[in-house]
């Protein structure tokens, strides 16, 4: 991996980058009040990990998992993106990888699975992490991981 390039779990201190990022990749489309609250863990029912990779100290690609209280088998994987100038190097890749290795720590012990809600155009992107899509939903797919 490139020197310049750090996986690193998410702070407080990354929040600015990321909300610039979802805004150019979304626009208009998310409040940033309410991505905060995801990020920062301020919805207490909510467990969540993000994690973000640098390029020469800057954001350019993050995500993470979140799991409710209520269905703690269930892990979903939220809200990858790379900002447009930098994809397609495998920083997304870094952030999926980094995300199901925190997902079998966190699940030591216990059959989870690890969901996402994606377009068509990215299932073969995700099959190649080993996500299945579901026939009876064609916009999920799953990850069975077995601890
Ligand atoms: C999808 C996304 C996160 C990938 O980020 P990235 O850092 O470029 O990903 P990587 O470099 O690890 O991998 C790029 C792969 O994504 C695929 N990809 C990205 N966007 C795609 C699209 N719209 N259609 C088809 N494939 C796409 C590329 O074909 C490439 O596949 P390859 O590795 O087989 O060549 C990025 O394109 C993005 O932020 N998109 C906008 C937000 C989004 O759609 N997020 C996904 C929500 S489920």
């Amino acid at each position: 991996m490139d020197a310049n390039v750090q996986v690193l779990e998410m702070e407080i201190r990354h929040v600015p980058q990321i909300l610039t990022i979802a805004e150019l990749n979304y626009p208009g489309k998310y409040e940033s009040k309410e991505v905060e609250a995801v990020f920062t863990g301020v919805r207490q029912m909510v467990k969540n990990k993000f994690f973000v990779v640098e390029h020469n100290k800057f954001v350019v690609s993050f995500g993470g998992w979140c799991v409710a209280q209520s269905w703690p088998d269930k892990y979903g994987l939220y809200w990858l993106n790379t900002i447009s100038t930098f994809q397609g190097k495998g920083y997304a890749s870094l952030i999926v990888e980094k995300i199901i290795e925190s997902v079998k720590q966190e699940a030591t012990g216990r059959r989870v699975v690890l969901m996402l809600s994606c377009r068509e155009q990215l299932v073969k992107y995700y099959q190649k992490f080993g996500f299945v899509q579901q026939q009876s939903n064609k916009d999920l797919m799953i990850l069975v991981i077995n601890n």
